[in-house]
């Protein structure tokens, strides 16, 4: 299974990524964890995304890019992966293509998240996330077992810089402008599927996991 999860900040597709992962045992390769991990641990490159990611900006292609290559080269993607976040601009897209080609491979399919703005709004202003697992949670959808804590790895919850309402809006005008021409680029080459998204975490799953079963038996 070779996916994209495409759709605004706060579709639920890194919710959705994490339990495709562990279900069908494939790869998530999401940039924004793997960008919020190297601004953690203070890489050139970390220091270097970090301005673009607090305002709600994309990062540059090339820094992105360059991630997502290193990544596909991994021995864990052999067996498929979910790529959440990525691609998020049309040079993006035409250099996964590139990159996938060169491995003989192809996209299966690209899932298309929809969820009403407000709804967007309401699950981004709510998360809470951990700075040291990336596990996400939500103070009224997805609460933790204890109040504030990480289930997963028990750190301390904190918001997300990007999660202040300045910088929703900043990225999800961002999302419009940069993103969403790629609903238009996958359609055209007959790889995207729409997947209702505004249902609970269980109900899209299902959804979801109806929409990629084709995938599964290749
Ligand atoms: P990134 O981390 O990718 O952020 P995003 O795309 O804005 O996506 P989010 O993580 O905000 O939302 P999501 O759809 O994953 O929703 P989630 O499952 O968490 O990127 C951050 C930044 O990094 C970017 O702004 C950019 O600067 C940079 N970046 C990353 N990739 C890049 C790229 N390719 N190019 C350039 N720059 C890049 O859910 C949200 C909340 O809702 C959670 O609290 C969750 O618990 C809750 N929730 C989830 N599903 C449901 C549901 N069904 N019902 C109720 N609540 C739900």
């Amino acid at each position: 299974m070779r996916v994209v999860f495409l759709g605004a900040p706060g579709v639920g597709k890194g919710t959705q990524a994490e339990r495709i992962s562990a279900q069908y045992r494939v790869a998530k390769i999401s940039t924004g964890d793997l960008l919020r991990e190297a601004v953690r641990m203070k890489t050139p490159l970390g220091i270097e995304a970090k301005s673009y990611m607090d305002q709600g900006k994309l990062v540059p292609d090339a820094v992105v890019i360059g991630l997502v290559r290193a990544k596909l080269a991994d021995p864990s993607c052999a067996a498929g992966f979910v790529l959440d976040g990525f691609p998020r601009t049309v040079p993006q897209a035409e250099e996964l293509g590139t990159a996938l080609a060169s491995k003989a491979m192809a996209l299966d399919g690209v899932v298309n998240f929809q969820v009403p703005r407000e709804a967007v709004v309401q699950r981004l202003s709510g998360r809470r996330s951990c700075p040291k697992c990336q596990a996400t949670f939500h103070v009224n959808f997805a609460k933790p077992k204890v109040d504030g804590i990480c289930d997963r790895c028990g750190e301390s919850l904190v918001q997300r810089s990007d999660d202040e309402r300045e910088a929703i809006e900043t990225r999800l005008k961002v999302y419009d402008e940069q993103t969403a021409p790629l609903v238009r680029y996958y359609d055209e080459r007959q790889l995207l599927s729409s997947l209702d998204a505004s249902g609970t975490v269980d109900v899209v799953f299902q959804h979801l996991s109806q929409v990629l079963a084709p995938y599964q038996m290749r």
